[in-house]
Order: structure tokens, then sequence, then C-alpha cells
């Protein structure tokens, strides 16, 4: 395939996934693409006409300036006065932030001085764990020794829920309110950030009620998507991250998805072979596998988009067809010690995607020592990048030589503009899987159940007779304990 260097700073590479490579049952063939090519070329169509007609929400994140520029506004105005931030919200209100906070903030973020930080900790609590969150109580009941300060006085909540209803913000959020209105008394409005939906919902009206700052999470926006729109933006802002370089990275790559044509088209490229991997070559795994640290919660927020969107149980025409590839996270070079024996010798049933980082945002060399000791002589001088990436080429030659099929995605660096890039090439492709499989990627009916009978057991209004349902279930047929 061609490439666009001057244009986006990642790129795909994916001959490990040919025939020629890992031969005819484990790669595709140039037949194989040609085979699908039409079904490719016609779902392209069907997905750019959505982007530009607008019927797809997420397409519309990256040029839509009006909410970075109010997510500018209310960091410019909050920032100052806050040393930590606290993201109540979970699934699509919460991996993006985390995503995005890893790859562009150093792992040690919360542990820096206020001056060496880009701006607060940041603490997104993404389940009702009850230890996890009595860690936070606790660490916000104490004095900061930087302010002399209770951490309660400076501290701000973003709670974040599209529905406004979901059981774990909800409960996170009733507990964080009533501290704050403990410890700050009338003033702890002035501490809160709502994102939510712009019109209705739970949330916002007791956002409106309380006087909260809010922001909104636009129409057609599901939640796995919404990570470019204030849900992930605000957050980033908050800890410095350049908001508008990850938008203008998301944008060359819609540009450049929407624009150019099979098979040059990375994300038409990469939902082929996913496709044609899945449906033809019994790979139901698809692994994503970064050889990166930073980059290793985009693997978690790809696990939920890849997960809710096309595991279906019907096609777009309502017919039962239960599919859907198995998304999974790995972390190179750390899971070459616990998974790649699987990945070589285990059933060839899955796919790798790795993420390699050409340049890596720091240099640490290995000193020049231990020059008599011949195991490691080889180590001395060598550079840690440069050692991460020998690995990666090590593993995915490893697979490769027992016909196991892989993809990279290559990051020239990683920045805000090649996370946004990669954010939204993940998105689009998405979309085109939806096409090919015949399922509806925008809805998650499967996740509902859940949630209802979360409600019922938990003695909601209006949900006794679903919970009577389930107590009958159990004690006619033992199906499960409570
Ligand atoms: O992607 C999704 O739609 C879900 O993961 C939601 O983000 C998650 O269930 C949280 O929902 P809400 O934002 O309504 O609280």
């Amino acid at each position: 395939m061609t490439t666009e260097k001057e244009q986006t700073l990642i790129e795909l590479y994916w001959r490990n996934a040919t025939d020629r490579v890992v031969g005819p049952d484990h790669g595709v063939s140039e037949e194989d693409l040609t085979s699908v090519s039409e079904a490719i070329q016609q779902a392209l169509a069907t997905v750019v006409g959505q982007c530009r007609r607008g019927e797809l929400g997420y397409a519309a994140l990256p040029t839509h300036g009006e909410y970075a520029e109010r997510v500018s506004q209310l960091r410019a105005k909050l920032v100052g006065g806050t040393t930590d931030l606290v993201v109540l919200g979970i699934g699509g209100s919460a991996l993006g932030n985390i995503a995005l906070q890893t790859a562009l903030n150093p792992a040690t973020h919360n542990l820096l001085p206020a001056a060496q930080r880009n701006g607060p900790r940041l603490f997104v609590l993404d389940n009702v764990d009850p230890a996890w969150i009595d860690d936070v109580l606790c660490f916000l009941d104490a004095t900061d020794p930087e302010t002399g300060r209770a951490r309660w006085q400076t501290a701000l909540f973003n709670v974040i829920s599209k529905s406004g209803e979901t059981a774990e913000t909800a409960s996170q959020f009733m507990i964080f309110r009533e501290k704050l209105r403990e410890k700050l008394g009338a003033r702890f409005a002035e501490r809160v950030v709502v994102t939510t939906d712009a019109e209705e919902g739970t949330l916002r009206d007791i956002a409106e009620a309380d006087g909260y700052e809010t922001l909104a999470i636009p129409d057609g926006v599901g939640g796995r998507f919404s990570v470019l729109s204030p849900v992930g933006l605000f957050s980033a802002a908050m800890c410095g991250i350049d908001i508008r370089d990850l938008l203008k990275g998301a944008a060359a790559m819609q540009q450049r998805v929407e624009a150019q044509r099979w098979p040059d088209n990375p994300a038409a490229m990469l939902a082929a072979i996913k496709y044609l991997m899945y449906s033809e070559k019994g790979k139901g795994l698809h692994v994503m596998m970064p050889y990166s640290n930073r980059l290793s919660a985009l693997a978690d927020w790809y696990r939920q988009l890849w997960a809710e969107s096309l595991g279906k149980g019907m096609t777009r025409d309502k017919k039962q067809k239960f599919v859907g590839p198995t998304p999974i996270k790995a972390l190179g070079a750390t899971d070459q010690h616990s998974q790649v024996q699987l990945y070589r010798e285990g059933e060839n049933d899955r796919l790798v995607v790795f993420l390699q980082v050409d340049r890596h945002p720091c240099a640490v060399s290995v000193p020049d020592v231990f020059g008599d000791v011949s195991g490691m002589t080889y180590l001395r001088g060598a550079d840690l990048g440069q050692l991460l990436n020998a690995e990666k080429k090590a593993t995915e030659y490893a697979l490769a030589f027992s016909e196991r099929p892989s993809v990279t995605i290559h990051f020239d660096e990683i920045s805000p503009a090649t996370v946004g890039e990669f954010i939204y090439l993940y998105e689009f492709t998405t979309s085109l899987m939806g096409e090919l499989l015949d399922v509806d990627a925008y809805d998650q009916p499967a996740v509902e159940l859940g949630k209802q009978a979360t409600f019922a057991l938990m003695g909601r209004e209006h949900y006794e007779e679903f919970a009577r349902s389930i107590r009958r279930l159990v004690e006619e047929d033992g199906a499960f304990r409570i």
C-alpha cells in the first residue's frame, strides 16, 4: 500500500498477515483480498457517506471546534485551584480518559510535585470496588503538604455519564457529593463538573438543580466513540494534554480514510484483514499488543470498542447471527514472558496487532558495565527503545515462523497527534467491520440486561417484578447464588 507520511504519522504494515509469510491456511492471499474487494468498497462508500451526511456522531468530533473551545475555557477557569481531578465514570465514560492520560503523560504523573506536573493529579474511578474508593477518600482527607490544605478543598470531580443513571457512576457520585458538601458547605457545587447528555437525563437535572458546570456529550455519540468529545477532552486538557493536536491528528486520519481508495486506505485494509482472518482463517481472537507501556491503555480502549461494537447476536435486519472477534490485550515485552508460548504453540486462532513506536519519548541506555560477563556484553551501550523494538521484531518473526499472522501499526512517535490518528483509525475501522459483519456497531443491547438486573437486585423502584423473576429463577432451578 502507498504511504502518506506528510499527512499522518501512523502507518499500517501487514505483510506478516499474508500467505507469503504465514502460508495459505493462515495468511490472506491476493485472491482473498480480491474476494472481499467489492464488499470492502461498498462498506467504505457506506461509512464515508454516513460520516459526510452527519449520521455517525463520532465523525463530527475531530473538526468540531466548539467542544474543544468550551473545554479549554473551563480548564482555564478551574485548573489553577485544582490539585486533584477525580473522574467518576465507567466504560466509554472512562476508558478513553485513562488511555489519553497513560499515553500522553508520564507514568509518574500523580507522584510528581505540582511544579513538575502538567496539571492536577488524575484519578479515574471506573469501578465500585469499595477498597479503591476508600483509598481515594482517605487520600482526599489528608492534608496536601504542598498547599497545607485538606485535598477536598482543591479537588475537582468530573462526573461523566451519558445516560446519567449508570449504577456505578451514580453511587460514586452520591458518595463524593455528600463528602464534598460536608467538607465545603455551600461551595461544594463549584468543585463538580458534569459531562452528560446535552438536553436531558437524571444527571443533567441534578446538575441544574445543584448548579454545576456542565459539558455536553453530543447526540449520536455512544460511550465507546466519545473519547474525542468533552468526555475525554476535559480530563486530558486539565492534565496538560494538547487537545487541539489530538483533534488535528484525528482529523488528518479522518481525511485520509475518507479520501483514500481501496486498497491504499489503511482502515479498509485493516478491516479487510481482520474480517478475512475472522471469517475465513479461523482467527476469532484479535490481540492488540503494544510494545509501549504508554500505549497499553489504548488496548483497553480498543477492547471495549471492538467488543461492544462487533459482538452481536443479530444482523441489521434482525436475523439471529452470533458474531464478533474477541479482543484481547497483551503488552510487549512483558507478555512475551506470559502469553507468547500460547500464541506460538497453542491453537492458531488469533491475529496479533502490534503497536510499535519508532521513536520512543525518552532515550535510556544501558551503561557500559559487566564487560567481562559474556552473557551480558551484548547489552552494553544498548538503547532501551532499541531493545524493546528488537524484542517486538523478534516476536513478530517468531510468530511468523510458526505461521501465526500479525499486523503492525507503527507510531512515528507518541504524541497527541499520533494518538488522535490511532483513535480515529480504529473508530472508522470498527464502522467498516460492522458493515462487513452486517451488525449494528453502535448499539449494545446485551449490556442492558445486566444493568437492569443490577437495578432489580439493588431494589430500584419499578424493578420489583423483575427482581422477583430473577429470584424465582434462582429458587426454582438453583441456577446461581445471589
Ligand atoms: O460504550 C458504552 O455505551 C458503555 O460502555 C457506556 O459508556 C457505559 O455503560 C457507561 O454509560 P454511561 O455513560 O451512560 O454512564
